[in-house]
């Protein structure tokens, strides 16, 4: 998936406006952007609302972290629904993610849902432990885990830190450090790698500067707060015609079956070659 809007679940406007905005993914949420007093009434119309939801984007739910006391609550609520799958936030390692399975077979099972059914995104960066942690993922597949996403402002206040950003907007060294944690094992797990939230949503420039970045940095995806950013991500995660056309240059320079050739004055080898065809892949060629 290339974007992955965020709905507050406890906003009719905001609900409306999702369908027809051309994420990929939609994350309703029923955690942080929905206050504690409002938590039983953003499920009952998150529920209503996918009763009637036909949209084409894939429907995810962020449920409330494990420590919140309203994860059963939440899963118990929205799993008839038939989402593609729940985001998780503020896991503290892998022990969470097989809680949360288990949760769910029951839940699937409950909603006569298919067992299994139901896929994982985590948030893997929103507490140290889970930082730390992050290679013991590894160890343990967790066959519903499809992808994770990072975000440095739950970090800084698990820390009572400040600003995650410094004055140039760049993050600080301990959020590159979780935003790189999280990009290395999505990739060692073989799943979908997200970007963290580009707040500035007024900001349409910096928003893609922003996502091409993350794309180039292995990114295969970002998350929006805002429907305008949803076309900017859809787009910077797009591979251009003049990549398209060099990755072709690429592979056929490799004709000639050697695994060191060049190109335009330059060097290429195998890794150049995967990287091409990964390339094409991504833009379904
Ligand atoms: N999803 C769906 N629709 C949204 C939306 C979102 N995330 N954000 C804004 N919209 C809608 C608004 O409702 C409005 O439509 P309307 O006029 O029909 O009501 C339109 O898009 C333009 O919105 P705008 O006035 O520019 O923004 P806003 O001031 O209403 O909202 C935010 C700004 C940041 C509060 C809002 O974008 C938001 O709630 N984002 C998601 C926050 C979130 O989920 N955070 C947790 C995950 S990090
Ligand atoms: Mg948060």
């Amino acid at each position: 998936m290339k974007s992955l809007l965020f709905v507050p679940a406890d906003n009719e406007r905001k609900l409306a406006k999702a369908v027809a905005c051309g994420a990929d993914a939609l994350a309703f949420d029923l955690e942080d952007s929905v206050l504690p007093a409002r938590k039983a009434l953003a499920r009952q119309m998150l529920v209503d609302y996918l009763k009637t939801y036909a949209g084409s984007s894939e429907v995810w739910i962020r449920v409330n972290d494990l420590a919140s006391g309203e994860t059963l609550a939440d899963l118990a609520a929205v799993i008839g629904s038939g989402p593609v799958g729940i985001v998780l936030p503020k896991i503290f390692g892998p022990e969470c993610l097989e809680r949360v399975s288990h949760y769910l077979d029951m839940a699937e099972i409950a909603a006569g849902r298919p067992l299994g059914s139901t896929a994982i995104l985590a948030v893997c960066t929103e507490t140290p432990a889970a930082v730390l942690r992050m290679g013991e993922l590894l160890k343990k597949p967790i066959p519903r885990l499809r992808g994770m996403l990072w975000g440095g402002e739950d970090l800084s206040s698990a820390m009572g830190a400040g600003d995650p950003r410094a004055e140039d907007g760049r993050w600080r060294p301990v959020y590159e450090h979780a935003r790189s944690q999280c990009l290395l094992a999505c990739h060692a797990l073989g799943v979908e790698a997200l970007d963290t939230v580009y707040v500035d949503f007024r900001n349409p420039d910096g928003c893609r500067a922003n996502s091409q970045a993350a794309r180039y940095d292995g990114f295969t995806g970002k998350i929006a707060i805002h429907p305008d950013q949803v076309p900017i991500i859809n787009a910077a995660f797009t591979p251009a015609e003049e990549e398209i056309a060099f990755a072709q240059r690429v592979i056929a320079a490799f004709d000639s079956g050697a695994g060191a050739v060049s190109l335009d004055g330059k060097m290429l080898d195998i890794p150049h070659l995967k990287a091409a065809r990964r390339l094409l892949a991504a833009a379904g060629r």
